[in-house]
């Protein structure tokens, strides 16, 4: 599903550049569900937005269901980022304006769900009874839960998550983040997911970990 090779990332700020990721090769399967931790700045979110296109590597390659991301000009990245990449925030981003079933919708824009497709997968994370509730009137665990929807009901085959559970309490992240994964696992889909916290990391099948670069020549690595 996923192929990076010789990926680099620098970034140039006030004349400096700045290695801050560096990754020689990484392979996931189709159907593969991979934790990535490592401490803050060592470059996760990085990797995640260069996977899903949103940022240019400044070498290197990354293939996503066998297309070269760095070869599509910006729309054609756009369109097959749609089709392809389902994105979970930290915080969630729904809109404040929409219910629940509106916010998920919102993913399908040529596509309709029907009444009982959209019942069964509020069914699936337990919110069959608040579809209809707008963001602020749900509790943050249940928010999440919408926003695994919004991610998952389209046809997209990568679930890409940044710290989905980073605004959770710690047994609501378990849950969560369990609650995901069958989600995944179910709808056969790839699921790569960053996340701080090791626990959490060990329930995933494969877990990656990121070493900050700057730590690592430090360290003589
Ligand atoms: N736009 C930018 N310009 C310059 N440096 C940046 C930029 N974005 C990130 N960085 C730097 O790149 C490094 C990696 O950042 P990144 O956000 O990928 O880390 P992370 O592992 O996701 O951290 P966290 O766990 O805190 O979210 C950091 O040192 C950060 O300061
Ligand atoms: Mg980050």
């Amino acid at each position: 599903m996923i192929t990076v090779q010789q990926l680099k990332k620098v970034y140039e700020s006030g004349g400096e550049s700045d290695l801050v990721l560096s990754v020689a090769s990484l392979h996931i399967k189709e159907g593969e569900r991979v934790a990535i931790t490592g401490t803050s700045g060592s470059g996760k979110s990085t990797l995640l937005h260069m996977m899903s296109g949103v940022m240019e590597p400044t070498e290197g390659s990354v293939v996503v269901a066998g297309t070269e991301l760095t070869s599509l000009r910006p729309a054609a990245r756009d369109a097959f980022r749609l089709a392809t990449i389902g994105y979970i925030f930290q915080d969630f981003h729904l809109l404040p304006s929409l219910t629940a079933e509106e916010n998920v919708r919102l993913a399908l824009p040529t596509e309709h769900l029907s009444d009982e497709q959209v019942n069964r997968a509020f069914q699936s994370v337990g919110l069959a009874h608040r579809r209809h509730a707008k963001p602020h009137e749900l509790s943050r665990g249940q928010q999440q839960r919408v926003a695994f929807l919004r991610a998952l009901v389209s046809e997209a085959p990568l679930i890409l998550a940044d710290e989905p559970t980073g605004s959770l309490d710690a047994k609501t992240a378990r849950a969560t983040m369990e609650l995901l994964q069958d989600l995944c696992r179910v709808r056969g889909k790839t699921l790569v997911c960053v996340t701080h916290d090791e626990a959490l990391a060990a329930t995933f099948p494969r877990q990656l970990r990121m070493e900050t670069l700057n730590d690592a020549l430090k360290g003589g690595a």
